[in-house]
């Protein structure tokens, strides 16, 4: 008995492979072209295609082929050897069957359509706790994809976040890579682009305001500097003959940027010390 059910399941499984030769799935991107080749040797006298079961076009040998309505305009097809080229869109998913007579005899051909959006460009976040950075990979809007990372050292890691334990190497470069049936997106991140949250990173915080400071500190310096010398300047060309004070105010905006200067370097020393640290 055992043995006969084992057969059956054998026979069963062959047929069902052999059947699907024909029926797997091919992945196509959103608006992309794909053309179904049904290969079959021989001359057309009847062709026909079908999406799910409902015509998409029909023809006779040497005469044009009749479209259905909704797929005029991204769609042909080669009535010689019945290839059928389709612009995807989405509801296009389903099974396409092809039924061809060749010498009073039908043939058919089927294969199943996955159309689907290309994934976007992968988004990182970093968060930290104590010493500890983890990245996290998505896609905007959410969609199926599988994640892999790849980091220093050529080392991969497959999911979606990964964990970087103990003091992270600023210099390190992160990339994400989200994949899916169609395509694949990279993103590169550096660690250095993570922002900081906790204890330590307050220290580091403040030198990234301090710096934001220190360049408003130069612009402002530089507007106001440039405002004072206009506005001095301006009264000044109507009435001649006052040179030596209009070069006077013009020592203020030399005296504003010397000013913004060691404004400036003094952020610059806060960077290195926390690049030092
Ligand atoms: C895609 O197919 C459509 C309709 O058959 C055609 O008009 C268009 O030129 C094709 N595009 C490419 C890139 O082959
Ligand atoms: C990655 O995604 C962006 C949009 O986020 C897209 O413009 C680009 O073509 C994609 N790259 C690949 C290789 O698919
Ligand atoms: C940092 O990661 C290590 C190893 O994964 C873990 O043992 C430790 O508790 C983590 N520290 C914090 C503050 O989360």
């Amino acid at each position: 008995m055992a043995t006969i059910d084992r057969s059956l399941v054998l026979c069963f499984l062959l047929v069902f492979c052999v059947g699907c030769a024909y029926c797997e799935t091919v992945y196509v991107a959103t608006g992309k072209n794909h053309t179904f080749k049904p290969e079959i040797p021989g001359s057309i006298e009847l062709g026909s295609w079908k999406h799910t079961g409902n015509l998409v076009v029909d023809w006779e040998a040497k005469s044009d082929p009749n479209f259905y309505p909704k797929y005029k305009g991204r769609a042909s097809v080669n009535t010689d050897n019945g290839e059928l080229t389709l612009q995807v869109k989405k509801e296009d998913s389903g099974v396409f069957k092809a039924e061809i007579q060749i010498q009073g005899t039908l043939k058919y051909f089927q294969s199943t359509l996955e159309v689907m959006d290309p994934v976007p460009a992968p988004k990182v976040t970093c968060t930290q706790v104590g010493e500890n950075v983890t990245l996290q990979c998505s896609v905007d809007p959410p969609a199926k994809a599988e994640f892999k990372w790849t980091g220093p050292n050529s080392i991969s890691y497959v999911g979606n976040s990964v964990h970087i334990p103990g003091k992270p190497n600023e210099g390190s470069i992160y990339f994400c890579i989200a994949k899916n049936q169609v395509n694949e997106n990279v993103t590169e991140f550096k660690l250095k682009d993570c922002h900081y949250k906790e204890t330590e990173q307050n220290g580091n915080a403040g030198v990234i305001v301090g710096s934001i400071f220190g360049v408003l500190g130069v612009i402002a310096a530089a507007l106001g500097g440039f405002f004072l010398y206009k506005h001095n300047k301006g009264p000044h060309d109507l009435i001649p003959g006052q040179e030596p004070e209009t070069k006077g105010e013009e020592g203020t905006p030399l005296e504003e940027s010397r000013t913004s200067k060691s404004l400036d370097k003094d952020s610059a020393a806060q960077n290195n010390g926390k690049e030092v640290s």
